[in-house]
């Protein structure tokens, strides 16, 4: 008897605790101005999405709810922002309220620092960051040669053995030069092709590419459960990202111990910005900045690459412009056809389909509707990039639009949270791109069919083979 009492009180509470929870839940949901958004499960999240990639789970739902949608993730609730004067409203006039990162992203293997870009917003980062933007422009900006000369250096120093008929893997040489222009802004060093050093250096990175994002990735899977229970579930994965970015650790720190601190370089700018700086912070800020440069940078360039050789006709539009430019090429606005190119290229790819977290730290409202603390915003650049009303033609790769208006295009984000390597890669992909198409014409591989991608991430292609036809022997 007394055991079916306490059955029955048992199933009592269970019911009552499961109603409140969710009673709470639908009372978040269907009256507290949330964005409108998917059916949420109490505790486990909204099935938002299907098996497809972020991008697409981002575009259905755009397509459904309009310029904000909202669904939770687990118990995390994530809200899309789909129209650029709404992004521009939340992260550059509103940035306040809407530039904190996720204190949980990456936390887990990044030692706590005074400051670290990325995971705080406050005074320190601001000036960290400014910092860091201005030894880039002292190391490449207008006037400066360096990411020229570099690059210039290593394509030829790789070109001269290309044969004509030979497929190039462009990943995997754009990384070796990447590897190269990074290394020499950073450490004021560069390695030899086919030597110990690189060999390492692209195995560690190639390691710490594939695991870094675990964690950013797991926010996004299917599995619709708090992510306490997905790290649990995922804590092999966890273990293997913590490793490979312990194996990169290694690596900088040393770099570091070998730096000449006179070098004009990053490490350089670092210290004499920030002297007060502990050394494992100037390692696990520089540890941070390679990633980027050395795993996207690299399938930017060949998506870049792709693009040119499936265009011929464009790809001759672009060699004339710069066979007939009189003045240096540096001046981008004397290559107007060459930078619309690149910037169709940015929106079409859309290489990043979304901005990073930003959390909400205190309840607030846009467009009408309530945003809690806690909640985590996002920018869809790709609603922005493919969006029929405001881009005609959207699905079609057209350059010429860009000189014919001026388009929005965020790729690189907005606001204090955007890209640190904004002006870099634009700066990369236009001299990778004239300095090339100066020697050869770019071909697609004979019976080449469609690109597959690497990861939900990113949307960079996985391999991209081309041919290299030198102008001055088949012209
Ligand atoms: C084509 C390659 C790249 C793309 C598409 C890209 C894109 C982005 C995007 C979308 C964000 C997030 C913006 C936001 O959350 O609002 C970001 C942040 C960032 N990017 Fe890049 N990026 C690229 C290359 C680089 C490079 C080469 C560097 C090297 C310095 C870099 C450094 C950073 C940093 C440090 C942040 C975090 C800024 C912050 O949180 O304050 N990125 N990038």
């Amino acid at each position: 008897m007394l055991k079916q009492d306490i059955r029955t009180y048992g199933v009592c509470i269970g019911v009552i605790t499961g109603s409140i929870t969710l009673g709470v839940y639908a009372y978040k949901r269907l009256f507290s101005r949330l964005p409108p958004g998917p059916f949420t499960i109490p505790f486990f999240g909204s099935p938002a999405r299907k098996n497809e990639l972020v991008y697409e789970t981002n575009k259905r739902l755009a397509e459904k709810y309009g310029v904000i949608f909202s669904y939770w993730s687990g118990t995390q609730l994530k809200i899309f922002l789909n129209d650029y004067n709404l992004i521009k409203e939340a992260f550059v006039n509103r940035g306040d309220e809407f530039s904190q990162a996720p204190p949980e992203n990456m936390s887990y293997f990044l030692k706590f620092h005074d400051r670290f870009i990325t995971v705080d917003y406050n005074e320190d980062v601001r000036i960290l960051k400014r910092g860091i933007l201005q030894a880039f422009r002292g190391l490449f900006g207008s006037g400066k040669t360096l990411l020229e000369d570099r690059i210039r250096f290593e394509l030829f120093h790789k070109f001269y053995n290309i044969k004509d008929d030979t497929p190039i893997d462009v990943g995997e040489f754009f990384k070796a030069l990447s590897v190269n222009v990074t290394c020499s802004m950073y450490f004021g060093k560069r390695f030899e092709y086919d030597s110990k050093e690189m060999d390492e250096l692209f195995k560690l990175s190639q390691n710490y590419f594939k695991w870094f994002f675990v964690e950013l990735t797991l926010n996004f899977t299917n599995m619709p459960l708090p992510f306490f229970l997905k790290k649990i579930i995922y804590r092999k994965a966890i273990q293997k990202s913590k490793d490979a970015i312990e194996g990169m650790r290694q690596w900088v720190r040393s770099m570091m111990e070998d730096h000449d601190d006179t070098e004009d370089d990053l490490v350089s700018a670092y210290k004499k910005l920030v002297p007060e700086a502990k050394i494992e912070e100037i390692i696990d800020t520089i540890m941070f900045l390679l990633s980027d440069p050395l795993d996207v940078v690299p399938g930017v360039l060949s998506g870049l690459f792709h693009l040119v050789a499936m265009h011929p006709e464009k790809q001759q539009k672009m060699f004339e412009e710069i066979s007939n430019s009189q003045s240096s090429f540096l001046d981008q606005s004397k290559l107007p056809y060459v930078r619309a190119f690149i910037i169709e290229t940015l929106r079409y790819a859309n290489f990043v389909s979304n901005s990073a977290a930003h959390r909400v730290i205190k309840e607030t409202t846009l467009q009408g509707y309530r945003i809690p603390k806690d909640a985590d915003i996002y920018a869809n650049f790709y609603a922005v990039h493919m969006n029929e009303e405001t881009m005609k033609d959207c699905f079609i790769f057209r350059p010429e639009r860009h000189l014919e208006d001026n388009h929005n295009i965020i790729t690189f984000g907005i606001g204090r949270k955007s890209c640190l390597g904004e002006q870099w890669v634009r700066s990369q992909m236009y001299l990778t791109l004239v300095i090339t198409l100066q020697k050869y014409r770019l071909e697609p591989t004979p019976g080449f069919n469609k690109l597959k991608y690497q990861s939900d991430v990113f949307h960079l292609p996985e391999k991209v083979e081309l041919l290299f036809i030198d102008r001055n022997k088949s012209d």
